[in-house]
């Protein structure tokens, strides 16, 4: 991929890509190289559109948008739950949006952690620390210690978990498995197959958190057989942040009553009923709790259709795959005193880079000075994310160049050491 490690090299592969049209329906703010979408992906001007069409009906139809609107309020999670389907590997009622990703763990790890099946709950050491707040809390709601309760499957390297080391913790004392799909700071990604499979041997359920992996990666969760999966929509969809969150459960698991239980839940038909018992939707739709918030939800109706009109998924995880290569490749060349702490084997990588440096806080911090927008996470890793739908050849090209310059000028001695706060 380096053997002509030259700007014009990069500038040939930006050419031939089928999908660098898509970066000028972004707004990437000017003279930057973005490299920060597995946090927070910028706006499309599509995103934009669709949070506009819902403020102008809003105005324009107020109390009637629930029904009059384009499309109509009142069913707008399972809409875009339809959409969002293929993305996930699923039939369109098993998707829903719905609450954030911490509470949707909170619903679906409430809903379906059943110590009769098996006590414990495996999780790993280098989860994402919300998934693990909010298991706790649930196994204390349930009357459990969550430290005798949790099953934490420990790295061997810091970096990554041996699927063979989850495989041996999944015991008949194992009701359920909740892992990431993509481990936020390596980036690693799970076998989820293997995963599931095995869960199931033991008579336990399958859980996944999507965060680094949806609109990034493709999924096959109903083929698979997952029980139930969470995510969010603000980092490779582009939904902006904080913006709702969504939430699959397989078919062969609707009905049963969600652990939190709301009229919005309750089956379309008889929602307005008003009875005082719950009746939930037979789909995934069950496990929205309060109204759908329209207006977090809209930008990603936009978003959408960029993947859409990308071919979906699919063609975005090829041209990831490709960027994420690329990247490694310069890092190895360009970078000898970094480490890669992203596997390198493609089928075990998930859309971004972990680029480790003893310094990589402040070296974090020089990249941001000169506009090229990165992040760091404990204790030594800026992250980088070539997302496909508007980062370039080039711009991986540029990012690393800056990271050598960087380096060469001890520029990151400008920047005070590590004393906390959002990075
Ligand atoms: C794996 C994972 N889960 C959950 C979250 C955050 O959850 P929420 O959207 O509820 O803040 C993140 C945020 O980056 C994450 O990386």
């Amino acid at each position: 991929m380096t053997d002509d490690p030259t700007v014009e090299a990069a500038r040939e592969m930006d050419a031939a890509d089928p999908l660098s049209d898509l970066r000028d329906r972004f707004y990437v703010p000017e003279g930057e190289l973005y490299m920060d979408g597995n946090s927070l992906g910028p706006l499309s001007v599509d995103a934009e559109a669709a949070l506009e069409r819902v403020v102008d009906e809003w105005r324009d139809l107020a109390i009637r948008g629930w029904t009059d609107a384009d499309p109509e309020w009142f069913t707008y999670g399972e809409r875009l739950g339809e959409r969002l389907a293929p993305l996930v590997g699923a039939t369109p009622e098993e998707v829903v949006v719905a609450n954030s990703t911490t509470v949707n763990i909170h619903a679906l790890v409430g809903t379906f952690y059943d110590p009769a099946r098996g006590e414990n709950i495996v999780v790993d050491d280098l989860d994402f620390p919300t998934d693990h707040y909010a298991i706790r809390a649930q196994l204390r709601h349930a009357g459990r210690d969550p430290d005798e309760a949790l099953r934490v499957v420990e790295s061997r390297d810091g970096r990554t978990i041996e699927t063979e080391d989850v495989l041996d913790a999944i015991d008949d004392d194992v009701g359920m498995v909740f892992l990431p799909s993509v481990l936020y700071r390596s980036g690693q990604l799970f076998d989820v197959e293997a995963i599931t499979e095995a869960a199931h041997e033991a008579g336990a359920l399958a859980g996944f958190d999507l965060a680094h992996s949806v609109g990034a990666v493709p999924h096959r969760l109903s083929e698979v057989g997952v029980d139930f999966a969470v995510w969010c929509h603000y980092k490779y969809l582009n939904a902006g942040p904080g913006s709702i969150a969504g939430l699959y459960v397989n078919e062969r698991h609707f009905g049963v009553t969600p652990a939190l239980a709301g009229w919005w839940g309750n089956d379309k038909e008889t929602q307005f009923d008003m009875a005082m018992t719950y009746e939930p939707a037979q789909s995934a739709g069950a496990f929205q709790s309060g109204t759908v918030p329209v207006l977090s939800a809209a930008p990603l109706d936009g978003a959408l259709d960029v993947v859409e009109d990308a071919g979906g998924v699919a063609a975005l995880r090829e041209k990831s795959l490709a960027l994420t290569d690329y990247l490694i490749a310069l890092v190895d060349e360009r970078l000898p005193e970094c480490e890669v702490g992203t596997p390198r084997d493609p089928a075990a990588r998930g859309g971004h880079v972990a680029v480790e440096h003893p310094e990589a806080y402040r070296v974090s911090l020089a990249l941001k000075e000169r506009g090229v927008i990165v992040d760091f996470r404990q204790p030594n890793v800026v992250r980088m994310a070539p997302a496909p739908a508007y980062v370039g050849f080039e711009d991986v090209y540029r990012a690393v160049e800056h990271f050598r310059e960087i380096l060469d000028g001890d520029e990151y001695e400008a920047f005070e050491k590590q004393s906390g706060g959002v990075t």
